[in-house]
């Protein structure tokens, strides 16, 4: 007991001393506030992070010091007090420790801050750097290492950044999930120990585990109540999200690349910037958290182009697959410019000269039409879809070759392998990735996409698709030291290309796909205008997965196509009305032979991709609000889109479970005006299916926030899609 007073008496002659010589940190947005603060011997502590303060409370929490426990702004291996660290650096003397002290801080007017520290024995500096987002309320923040030794340092561990979370009844809500099943939800109270969600796939960020998470810190997560933070790593490749919980106080969470199993050589003289997290947050539970980074993404710039609208696409794979064949390719084109579509994508299978692909073993990196198939070129189909009236568009899948391919016979050193070991293949027992940490292989990559385009500059859209992991470790470009590299510089340098890309092509539209929605994430969107989320097309499990994906990214930037019925991935029966409500929510397209429609179907789909054009800027400018969940136990899931101005909503409602004496809910809109009135107009009715609502009725805001709408939801696969006007 005495030592305990002995230790705590001191700590706070210690507090009294950093309060004297301390240096406050602030980074703030329209209602955030981040706090740091440079303390006693230029250590860096990290203070708050929540809703903005007034100068007296802000003020009491820099004063009050918590003695039991230290908190690092950033902690490193070797001077965290044996607490766990966001970074460890070997180096070149074999010293494996850091010891960081702030030597500046640099403000900006735009409320940037970069805090620059050095090691006080080595000539090594991190740069912690922070980038308010006024409007969203997001913040970034990341760091950059730079080595002034004379060899190269090793980084054992380089998280992008660090957040300590006061522990309570705090839950996680964090998306997990496969191909066809992808962001899948998953809710759990954080306990003490360690928990890490990574991704080991080298590729694709985002198959199994995402790169995004919301901590909520009023107990179990509410979708439009609750305090609630969301961090989001903008990252392609393999990558950590940490929660380690030793102390009784914190939840330290830490966010970046995954350093297993090799870490980072850093030579002399070189910076290494390491991707962003943005963390947002909110007193409206998961719903406002989604709503901050949607407004973000599409204001920010990190999702390309979010001002122009997303076509409405008719996608061949599900048609055709890989059976490309002229005249069908036509029909398909001609059929879709009749239900009224925009856009026409011809997907794998188009190319191959000298080895045709007609399974999926062969043929990539082969980027010429194959004649067997299209007699006339991509060309001729061009011209077909554009006599339409009709946009282009084509599937790719750049980084990647097949054994049986004429590029891998031209240059077998531009794949990754592992030394002398027999090559692993991926996708078709022949699939393997070329090695983007090679300039020679970027140069390739960036030219073939750029003399396609420059040689059609018809197309207008692409579907940039990724199908294999990063299966052989090993670089012939990178030096036999650098080896630990390759996970890293393979997405710095896919970066790269695409950057590249862009500065030649900035009016293209181009999907991000990765086998599914296995690598969309927030360090690729800033140069995709859209992600594929998922080969899952069954309309009923496409909910799940939309509603994982929602939670992260704005609806009109999520690929979601109706498709045929039965599904090709589950055999589920679902009506064509169900399919399209669904698909309406998103990115409306189509992946299915019109042909295999029947006339009644036709009828409506022509009806519905009208009625998708009129709520269209709802979809891609209005605030979306979750409201009913599929995880939930009323049966029901819904969602509401509200303008900006308020003056228009539309409700989705879809039934989920179906059984007899079920009890269905009454549907609750969120953020209408109270005192205004509201008339209700039922869209994408089926011949045969009853109405839902009477058309014209009227109700006001309080009565549908507060009672809700009665649908009736009969029927197996029972959907609404309601459009509410403020009169
Ligand atoms: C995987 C994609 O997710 C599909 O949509 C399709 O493009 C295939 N690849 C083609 O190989």
């Amino acid at each position: 007991m005495k030592l305990i007073k002995t230790i705590l008496s001191v700590v706070f002659l210690q507090g009294v001393q950093f309060f004297a010589f301390s240096e406050e940190i602030s980074i703030e947005t329209s209602n955030t506030l981040m706090l740091l603060e440079r303390v006693e011997g230029d250590t860096l502590k990290f203070v708050y992070y929540g809703p903005r303060l007034d100068r007296i409370d802000q003020d009491r929490l820099l004063r009050e010091k918590d003695p039991s426990i230290v908190l690092y702004g950033y902690p490193v291996f070797g001077t965290s007090d044996g607490a766990p660290y966001a970074m460890q650096m070997e180096h070149a003397d074999g010293n494996q420790t850091l010891d960081l002290k702030v030597t500046g801080i640099d403000r900006r007017p735009d409320g940037s801050v970069d805090i620059n520290m050095a090691d006080r024995l080595f000539p090594v500096s991190v740069k912690l750097r922070y980038k308010p987002y006024e409007g969203s309320d997001v913040i970034e923040s990341w760091v950059e290492v730079k080595n002034g030794e004379e060899g190269a340092v090793r980084l054992h561990r380089f998280d992008s950044s660090f957040l300590p979370i006061e522990q309570g009844d705090v839950w996680l809500s964090r998306l997990h999930g496969d191909w066809a099943s992808e962001a899948t939800l998953v809710e759990e109270p954080l306990r003490p120990g360690m928990l890490q969600i990574k991704t080991t796939d080298g590729a694709r960020s985002s198959h199994y585990a995402r790169p995004e998470v919301m901590i909520s810190l009023d107990g179990k997560p509410c979708e439009n109540k609750g305090r609630t933070i969301g961090a989001a790593l903008e990252w392609s490749g393999n990558f950590s999200l940490r929660f380690d919980t030793e102390s009784r106080r914190v939840h330290r969470f830490f966010a970046g690349v995954l350093a297993e199993p090799s870490g980072y050589v850093l030579d002399p003289d070189s910076v290494l910037v390491l991707p962003r997290v943005a963390y947002t947050y909110s007193r409206n539970g998961k719903g406002g958290v989604s709503r901050n980074f949607h407004s973000w993404a599409k204001t920010e710039g990190k999702v390309y182009r979010t001002d122009r609208p997303r076509d409405i696409l008719l996608n061949s794979w599900e048609g055709v697959y890989l059976n490309i064949k002229e005249p069908v390719i036509e029909k398909m084109v001609n059929d879709w410019s009749a239900l009224g579509g925009e856009l026409f994508v011809l997907d794998d299978g188009w190319f191959g000269d000298k080895y045709p692909r007609n399974v999926d073993n062969s043929s990539l990196g082969d980027w010429r039409t194959d004649r067997r198939k299209l007699p006339h070129g991509i060309e001729g189909l061009i011209k077909t879809t554009q006599d339409k009236g009709m946009k282009f568009g084509l599937w790719i899948e750049p980084e990647f070759t097949n054994v049986r391919s004429k590029l891998y016979e031209t240059h077998p050193d531009w794949v990754l392998r592992a030394g002398g070991r027999p090559l692993r293949y991926g996708r078709g027992g022949t699939q393997m990735i070329l090695d983007m940490t090679n300039p020679e292989v970027r140069d390739f990559v960036v030219n073939l996409v750029d003399s396609l385009l420059s040689g059609h500059p018809e197309i207008a859209y692409l579907k940039w698709d990724c199908n294999t992991f990063l299966l052989n470790y090993g670089s012939s470009s990178l030096p036999a030291d650098r080896q630990t590299n390759i996970y890293f510089d393979y997405h710095k340098g896919l970066t790269d290309a695409l950057k590249r890309i862009r500065a030649k092509h900035p009016d293209v539209a181009i999907q991000n796909c990765g086998g599914g929605g296995g690598r969309y994430n927030y360090g690729l969107m800033p140069y995709f205008d859209e992600f594929w989320v998922s080969d899952n097309t069954d309309a009923w499990q496409r909910v799940f997965i939309q509603w994982g994906a929602s939670m992260f990214y704005p609806p009109h930037v999520m690929g979601q196509h109706v498709s045929a019925s039965p599904s090709h991935q589950t055999g589920r029966i679902i009506p064509m009305k169900f399919r399209f409500d669904v698909a309406m929510s998103g990115r409306l397209g189509m992946e299915m032979l019109p042909s295999a429609m029947t006339e009644t179907e036709r009828d409506f789909a022509r009806k519905a991709i009208a009625n998708y054009k009129e709520i269209r800027p709802l979809i891609q400018n209005g605030e979306q609000y979750r409201l009913l969940s599929p995880y939930g136990d009323s049966g029901m899931a819904s969602m509401e889109y509200l303008s900006a101005d308020g003056s228009e909503a539309i409700l989705f409602a879809y039934k989920m479970k179906h059984y007899q004496n079920q009890v269905i809910p009454r549907f609750r809109l969120v953020a209408l005006d109270p005192d205004a009135i509201y008339s209700v107009e039922e869209l994408n009715i089926y011949p045969g299916v009853g109405r839902q609502v009477a058309d014209g009725e009227k109700y006001s805001g309080r009565y549908l926030m507060e009672n809700g709408l009665r649908l009736s939801m009969g029927s197996e696969y029972s959907s609404s899609l309601i459009r509410l006007k403020r009169l």
